[in-house]
């Protein structure tokens, strides 16, 4: 599906408002915090910008957002249990707004966490930005997995096989699948209109995950901590625009040094 100039004004807007979604539950995500008190600031957000939480009633789905905790890598339901200090913390927002939806995520310290979880973090950052820069038309699908799992490799992580990114727009998910894992078969090159998501989820530990008996929540098989960080974005003449893009009032991802010192590491 290549999407019209016009199209993605709709869209971008719907992007704006997700990501507006996700900075005001990350400002709110501190020791204590529940993440059902999180799906809450979620849901307030999306609904008082006139949209809607794409997650709520999705195949069942619960909630208005993911929340997936230290070794959750995916698909973590809002819960009762209060952030506790250390913890990594991936918020996941959908918002369906005039027609589109648009899809982000991040993942945050909770109070201070440790060197190695501030490393996954970094990784799985730079993981989806390498992959971005790659995006414009004629380059293959397939290969933006080769791209995330140099990165993540080089960094001692792993990449999850299991979860995709995904074709969105007027549909929550739709082709083209975007395996984030090497020597994939994905099909496909991408064209000025498409729109997609990149949404890398890198391991400590083993690449292998399972999940609970809830259907939703994906961990990893190994109990090693996971990260990941998640764009919308239209492929356009000359590269690519992230529609999900942060802004001045973001909060800071790494309140602990400047993202951009990342982009000077090989
Ligand atoms: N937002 C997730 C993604 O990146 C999908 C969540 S589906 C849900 O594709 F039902 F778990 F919310
Ligand atoms: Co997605
Ligand atoms: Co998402």
């Amino acid at each position: 599906m290549q999407y019209s100039p016009e199209q993605i004004n709709v869209l971008r807007e719907t992007c704006v408002v997700a990501r507006g979604a996700l900075d005001a539950v990350v400002r709110a995500a501190r020791v204590g915090v529940t993440t059902e008190e999180l799906d809450k600031i979620c849901h307030a957000y999306i609904t008082a910008h006139g949209g809607y939480p794409s997650p709520l009633n999705y195949y069942n789905f619960p909630k208005s957002c993911c929340t997936s905790v230290n070794e959750v890598i995916c698909h973590g339901i809002p819960d009762a249990r209060p952030l506790q200090d250390g913890d990594v913390l991936n918020v996941d927002v959908t918002a369906y707004l005039r027609g589109y939806h648009g899809d982000l995520n991040e993942t945050v310290c909770v109070g201070n966490c440790d060197e190695k979880s501030k490393k996954l973090l970094m990784t799985a950052y730079k993981c989806l930005f390498r992959a971005i820069e790659g995006v414009k038309p004629g380059a293959r699908y397939r290969d933006i997995g080769e791209e995330v799992t140099r990165v993540a490799h080089r960094r001692d992580a792993s990449v999850v096989k299991s979860y995709c990114g995904h074709g969105i727009g007027t549909l929550f998910h739709c082709a083209p699948n975007v395996p984030h894992y090497a020597k994939n078969k994905a099909v496909g090159a991408m064209k000025t209109g498409h729109v997609f998501t990149i949404e890398p989820m890198i391991n400590a530990g083993d690449w292998k995950d399972a999940t609970w008996p809830d259907g939703w929540t994906a961990v990893t098989k190994d109990g090693s901590r996971s990260a990941q960080y998640e764009h919308t974005m239209v492929v356009t003449d000359d590269g690519v625009d992230v529609l999900t893009a942060r802004n001045e009032k973001s909060p800071r991802v790494f309140p602990w040094t400047d993202p951009d010192h990342l982009s000077t590491e090989p």
